[in-house]
């Protein structure tokens, strides 16, 4: 299959890659250059495991062709920490176990990111509707809404 040249930035960081055409921005991301941090669950736009953030906007990684994202702003949850300190979501994560298997937790954490970002003090109503897309086998959601619920209210105090 012929390939394709890709460039665009990945957490801040430059990436070009040759990639088949046709392929998905998941193949790309986990297989040709590293970042395993979105999942491959369903493959078919079902789970929200792949998820990332493509130009502020929640995407499935597993539906989005490679080549489509040349000149891209990507964001994936192994960007998230800096510094060697944990994102408020993740950290909340971590805090009120809303992880367990962990695999539906990058694109969880994806789709709460795109949450906080645009509606910093959401409802918990806010909060299931933003995950309403990503599916979880282990948790039942509630602690998974209430860490985003708290990752919220320590964003506020810190801007305060
Ligand atoms: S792997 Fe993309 S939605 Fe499930
Ligand atoms: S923690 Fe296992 S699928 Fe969500």
């Amino acid at each position: 299959m012929a390939k394709v040249p890709v460039q665009f930035t990945l957490n801040g960081s430059e990436k070009a890659e040759f990639v088949e055409s046709g392929a998905t921005l998941l193949h790309a991301l986990r297989d040709k250059i590293g970042d395993t941090s979105p999942k491959g669950g369903c493959h078919q736009g079902t789970c929200g495991a792949c998820s990332v953030i493509i130009d502020g906007e929640l995407r499935l990684s597993c539906l989005t062709l490679a080549e489509t994202c040349n000149g891209a702003a990507i964001t994936t949850t192994a960007g998230l920490a800096e510094g060697g300190v944990l994102h408020p979501l993740q950290r909340a994560f971590l805090d009120a176990f809303a992880t367990q298997c962990g695999f539906c937790t990058p694109g969880m954490i994806m789709a709460a990111k795109v949450l906080l970002d645009r509606t910093p003090n959401p409802s918990r109503e806010d909060v299931v509707e933003a995950l309403s897309g990503n599916i979880c086998r282990c948790t039942g959601y509630e602690p998974i809404i209430q860490a985003v619920l708290t990752a919220a209210r320590a964003n506020s105090q810190n801007a305060a």
